[in-house]
């Protein structure tokens, strides 16, 4: 039998399958499809300080081989999370817990990942997507020294391994997952959503109630590849790569481009039990290239002359 198991920030992954935060609930709404125990892990919807109710309808709109999002977080708070819905999937669920925070001030992620810290999640992913208030809006995550400051805050008062999670909207995230290790962080994630718009040509505004929103799904696979590539040549720190995964090929091609971790995001809302077919795909590759383990594959990418 080939060995799928992989070892990340000091945590055993049975296989280097997860979920993306925010495709899958906390879990329970996807176990009647594939047991969570299929899984090396799930990552639970985005959290943040205060519970949030989240953006206007409509927040999904279909675009070619993809959608465009702008849920905007919408969870029940840090706090619920840590008293009652992680106890909970720790008892009912023989999986690793990712939680995934959002903050808009550094205190804000730090007492959060305080909070996390006592649970028993077995990483933190960072969201870093999100507007800084106290910085004119501008996302936290498209500026290396914020990213690089607020990493090494936050680590302060986390005892989980910090995962900080890359948005794909700046021009070079090599340097943003530099900023990250400088800051301390055990790994970095990505790619997540990249900014999109779609219009209604017959009322002449855009479809979102948000007006803009997040692109993910097969359209987006390529940079997200192409990204991770980047990102593993940049950083000793191990990557979780997603975007865009529909076949146990696909996650091949990121573990190829040297991702130790591959989450299912988009791809679960045509097929909720896609783990399977994954794992099949996954298992069916590595016996027609005779690999017995799946981490030899890991940043194997040969470029061209
Ligand atoms: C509906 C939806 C909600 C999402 N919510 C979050 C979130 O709360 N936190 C986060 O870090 N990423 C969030 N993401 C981004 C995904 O985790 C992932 O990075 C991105 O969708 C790319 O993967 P995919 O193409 O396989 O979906 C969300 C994506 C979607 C489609």
């Amino acid at each position: 039998m080939a060995n799928l198991e992989v070892e990340y920030c000091g945590v055993r992954f049975k296989n280097p399958i997860i979920t993306a935060s925010g495709t899958f609930g906390f879990g329970y709404e996807y176990d009647e499809y594939a047991p969570l125990s299929e899984y090396g892990g799930f990552a639970c919807k985005g959290l943040t300080r205060q519970p949030r109710g989240g953006n206007k309808p409509p927040r999904i709109a279909e675009t070619p081989s993809g959608i465009l999002n702008s849920v905007g977080l919408q969870n029940p708070g840090v706090e619920v999370f840590a008293e009652y819905i992680m106890p909970d999937l720790a008892e009912k669920f023989d999986s690793n817990a990712i939680a995934n925070m959002s903050g808009n001030t550094i205190e804000e992620y730090a007492e959060m990942a305080e909070i996390l810290s006592e649970t028993a999640v077995s990483l933190i992913e960072m969201n870093v997507s999100c507007p800084n208030v106290k910085h004119g809006g501008l996302a936290f995550g498209t500026d290396p020294a914020v990213v690089e400051e607020l990493t090494r805050e936050v680590k302060k008062r986390c005892s989980k391994p910090l995962v900080v999670k890359l948005s794909p909207n700046v021009t070079s995230v090599a340097d943003i997952a530099r900023a990250a290790e400088a800051g301390g962080a055990d790994g970095v994630s990505l790619i997540n959503t990249l900014l999109g718009m779609r219009i209604d040509i017959n009322t002449r505004r855009p479809i979102l109630a948000n007006n803009t929103g997040g692109l993910s799904g097969p359209a987006v696979r390529p940079v997200a590849i192409r990204m991770v590539h980047e990102v593993y040549n940049a950083v000793k720190i191990p990557i979780i790569g997603m975007g865009g995964v529909m076949t146990g090929d696909d996650v091949i091609e990121f573990m190829i481009a040297g991702a130790k971790l591959v989450a299912l995001g988009t791809g679960l809302f045509v097929n909720p039990s896609m783990i399977l077919d994954v794992k099949r795909g996954i298992l069916e590759y590595m016996d027609r290239f005779g690999i017995k383990d799946i981490n030899e594959i890991i940043g194997t990418l040969t470029l061209n002359e």
